[in-house]
């Protein structure tokens, strides 16, 4: 139901080895909503959603998956409905777009709905697409599946704003209509404002700031220069 929490952070660190990148995490991810997760390079914002997905184990705390402590891999996280989209483009190329959205048991009708520029495109191999359209192939590919949340690792990467934008605007309508719960990693801070509903910012592991789209949108040239620009080499600031 749209509300319940899906998917939590609970003061949750997590790293690589026994190193925690990130720290005393509290993120819940609810039905029906959008979240952004946005922050410089090296945040911790993709170990975040690794260790979410069951990819990483916790060094502390908990994750928490349908209502309960979960320490399940991630193929069966996924096979529970959780959707995991990564920066890499999760298509096969050498398939056309059609064999590929087969793959994933997502109808042409379901994925022309979304995105009607892919109509014609469905004979070609997925590899000779635009990198937009690869995109546009894997998001459909993602909600066909009708999944209870999805985590999306810089979908938009290296993508003209408008496509960015395309992309988007499709995950925060399934998120409406539909109730899934998204959280996002995304390098355009302004569009990803245009769809969250909340937003947590983190730096160096650790959320700095959060608030409603609307509140830190209102903000946001402060925001930007305070927390968005990557620390310089060495200076490691407040701990
Ligand atoms: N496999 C790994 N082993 C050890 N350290 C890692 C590993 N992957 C990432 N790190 C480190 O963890 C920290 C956080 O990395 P992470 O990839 O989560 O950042 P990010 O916020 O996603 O950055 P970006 O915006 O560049 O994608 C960085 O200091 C990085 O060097
Ligand atoms: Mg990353």
């Amino acid at each position: 139901m749209n509300g319940d929490v899906l998917l939590e952070a609970k003061d949750l660190s997590c790293g690589y080895g026994r190193m925690s990148v990130v720290r005393g995490l509290d993120l819940p991810v609810v039905a029906g909503e959008v979240a952004a997760l946005i922050g410089p390079n090296g945040a911790g914002k993709t170990t975040t959603l690794l260790t979410l997905a069951g990819e990483l184990a916790p060094i502390s705390g908990e994750v928490r998956w349908l209502g309960a402590p979960t320490s399940s891999p991630m193929h069966q996280r996924c096979k529970q409905g959780l959707s995991y989209v990564t920066e890499e483009r999760s298509v096969i190329m050498k398939l056309t777009a059609h064999e590929n959205l087969r793959l994933a048991n997502v109808t042409v009708a379901a994925a022309t709905a979304l995105f009607p520029e892919l109509e014609p495109l469905l004979k070609r191999p997925a590899g000779l697409l635009s990198g937009g359209e690869q995109q546009m192939l894997t998001v459909a590919r993602a909600l066909g599946r009708h999944p209870a949340v999805m985590l999306l690792d810089e979908l938009s990467l290296g993508l003209a704003p408008i496509i960015v934008q395309r992309l988007l605007q499709a995950v925060r309508t399934a998120s409406k209509e539909r109730g899934v719960g998204v959280l996002l990693v995304e390098q355009h801070v302004r569009q990803a404002l245009q769809v969250a509903d909340r937003v947590y910012v983190m730096q160096r592991g650790r959320i700095v700031l959060s608030g409603s789209a609307h509140e830190v949108g209102s903000q946001l040239s402060e925001i930007e220069a305070a927390y968005l620009t990557a620390a310089p080499e060495g200076d490691q600031g407040p701990a």
